[in-house]
């Protein structure tokens, strides 16, 4: 994180420990992650232990802590989700990039993120690749989706 978005921050908040969270969400705005070198910043602006700091954000699976991939995955997991099978389409997507939600694939083409709704319910279960995004998905369908992503980005 910049100094001067940090002296930017330290304009718009008072700088307690309350102001945790929303000064996360800033960073994570602005950098798509929270590095190490952000934490310890805000750590130490907040009064904040960096213990402390990571038990409050990982607790929420909006934060993130590696680099955000070139293409951004999300698995819902809302109670539409939950109920058509959201669970197995995430168990699918990280047992094939080898990743949990929050991190990214080695060769960095890849985020993962589990979210509670995506908007469009009725196509439960429902994964997103980028802007594109794929309804009443089975493990099949999805599996054939990452195959035609591979093959079109190998093709290319
Ligand atoms: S619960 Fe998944 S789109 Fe709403």
């Amino acid at each position: 994180m910049a100094k001067d978005r940090l002296s930017k921050l330290k304009q718009e908040f008072n700088g307690e420990p309350a102001d945790l969270i929303p000064v996360l969400q800033r960073v994570q705005k602005a950098d798509g992650y929270l590095s190490r070198d952000a934490i310890a910043r805000v750590s130490r602006w907040l009064k904040v232990s960096e213990h402390e700091l990571y038990g409050v954000a990982t607790f929420y699976a909006q934060f993130r802590f590696t680099t955000p991939g070139r293409h951004h995955i999300k698995a819902c997991l809302g109670t539409a989700c939950h109920v058509q099978g959201g669970e197995q389409m995430l168990d699918v997507l990280q047992r094939r990039l080898d990743i949990k939600p929050g991190e990214t694939t080695d060769d960095g083409e890849y985020d993962l993120e589990r979210v509670a709704c995506l908007g469009c319910c009725a196509l439960a279960p429902v994964v997103t690749i980028d802007e594109k995004t794929y309804g009443q998905m089975s493990v099949l369908k999805l599996q054939r989706s990452l195959d035609e992503r591979e093959n079109i980005e190998s093709a290319s």
